[in-house]
C-alpha cells in the first residue's frame, strides 16, 4: 500500500501539517474567565484526525488551479464543523462513546456541558472563519457560508444524524440507509468539493464543481460504508474507537443488509463511480488515488 500511495501520503501529511497550523492560529484566542472552552475546542480540533475533509477542499481547489491560501480558510471551517459533529456524536445522548482517536472523548475529558459548548463554539466559529477570510471576495464568502450551512444543517449532516438515531429504534429500509449515509457523512464531503471549487473561482453550477461534487458524494457514502465495516472488524488500537458500538446501539448500518465482503464490494462500486466522475477533470490523479486509499484505510 505504502508504495502505491507514496506521493498521496506525502501530500496528505503536508496538507495535515498546514491545516493544523492554520487551525492552531484560529484557536489562539483566550479569555481567562472561560479558558476551558478553548482547551476543550483545541483538545478535539488539534487532537489528531485524518484531515480527510481539508484534504478534499484543498485538493479540489488545487486541481482547478486555485491557490492553497484561498482554500485554507474554507478547509479549516469545514474541519471545525466536522470536529463539532464528532464531539456531539460522542455525547451520552447520542452514540455515548467514551473514546475517540485513542483518547477520552471530549465529554469524558471536559464534562457533558463543556463538550456541548465546545461543539457549539466550533460550529459558530466556523462561519466566522469564512466571514473573516479576506483572501476571498465578499461574494465568494457569502456563497461559501451558504454551502457550509446546507452541508452541515438539517438538509445535510444534521438530517443524517436524526435519521441515524431513528435507525436505532426501527430498522430503516435500504433506500433510507443510503439517504442516511448520504446526509450524515457525504453531505459534508460534497461541501468540501464545492468549497474547494469556490476558492478556485468555480461556481457550484459549473461543470467542474458538479463533477467534483459527484466524486465527493460517492467517496462520502463509501467512507461511511467502510466506517460501518471498521466498527466491526478493525483493530481497536488502530481505529482509536470502541469496536462494536453500532451493534450495541442496535443501529441500522450497512452490516444490517450486507456482510463485510459484500459491504466492501459496495464501497468499491461507489469508489469506481467517484473515479469516473473526475475522469474528465485534468490533474485529478491524486483524487483518484485518495478514493482508493480511503477504501483500504484501517482507521
Ligand atoms: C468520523 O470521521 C465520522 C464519520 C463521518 C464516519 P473521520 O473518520 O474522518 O474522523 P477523523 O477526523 O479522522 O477522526
Ligand atoms: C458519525 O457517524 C457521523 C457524524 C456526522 C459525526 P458515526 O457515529 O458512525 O461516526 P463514528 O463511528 O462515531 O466516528
Ligand atoms: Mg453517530
Ligand atoms: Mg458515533
Ligand atoms: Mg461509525
Amino acid at each position: 500500500m505504502e508504495n502505491t500511495h507514496a506521493k498521496l501520503f506525502e501530500v496528505i501529511a503536508e496538507n495535515a501539517e498546514r491545516t493544523e497550523a492554520a487551525l492552531a492560529e484560529i484557536m489562539k484566542g483566550e479569555d481567562e474567565d472561560f479558558g476551558l472552552i478553548y482547551d476543550a475546542q483545541r483538545y478535539s480540533l488539534l487532537g489528531g484526525g485524518k484531515r480527510v475533509r481539508p484534504f478534499l477542499v484543498n485538493e479540489c481547489c488545487r486541481v482547478l488551479g486555485g491557490s492553497a491560501e484561498a482554500s485554507m480558510p474554507l478547509a479549516c471551517a469545514i474541519e471545525m464543523i466536522h470536529t463539532y459533529s464528532l464531539i456531539h456524536d460522542d455525547l451520552p445522548c447520542m452514540d455515548d462513546d467514551d473514546v475517540r482517536r485513542g483518547k477520552p472523548s471530549n465529554h469524558k475529558k471536559f464534562g457533558y456541558a463543556n463538550a456541548l459548548l465546545a461543539g457549539d463554539a466550533l460550529l459558530t466559529g466556523a462561519f466566522k472563519v469564512i466571514a473573516d477570510a479576506e483572501v476571498l471576495s465578499p461574494e465568494i464568502r457569502v456563497k461559501a457560508v451558504r454551502v457550509l450551512a446546507e452541508a452541515a444543517g438539517e438538509s445535510g449532516m444534521i438530517g443524517g444524524q436524526i435519521m441515524d438515531l431513528v435507525g436505532e429504534t426501527e430498522e430503516l429500509a435500504f433506500e433510507k440507509l443510503i439517504k442516511l449515509h448520504s446526509l450524515k457523512t457525504a453531505a459534508l464531503m460534497e461541501g468540501c468539493a464545492k468549497l474547494g471549487c469556490l476558492a478556485a473561482g468555480y461556481d457550484t453550477d459549473s461543470y467542474e464543481s458538479e463533477q467534483l461534487t459527484e466524486y465527493a458524494r460517492n467517496v462520502g457514502v463509501a467512507f461511511q460504508v467502510m466506517d460501518d465495516v471498521l466498527d466491526q472488524i478493525a483493530d481497536e488500537k488502530i481505529l482509536g474507537k470502541h469496536l462494536g458500538a453500532d451493534a450495541e446501539h442496535n443501529k441500522t448500518t450497512f452490516l444490517t443488509y450486507y456482510n463485510v465482503d459484500e459491504a466492501k464490494k459496495y464501497a468499491e462500486g461507489l469508489t469506481g463511480e467517484a473515479i469516473t466522475a473526475v475522469s474528465a477533470i485534468e490533474h485529478s490523479e491524486l483524487l483518484t488515488d485518495f478514493a482508493c486509499y480511503l477504501l483500504e484505510r484501517e482507521k
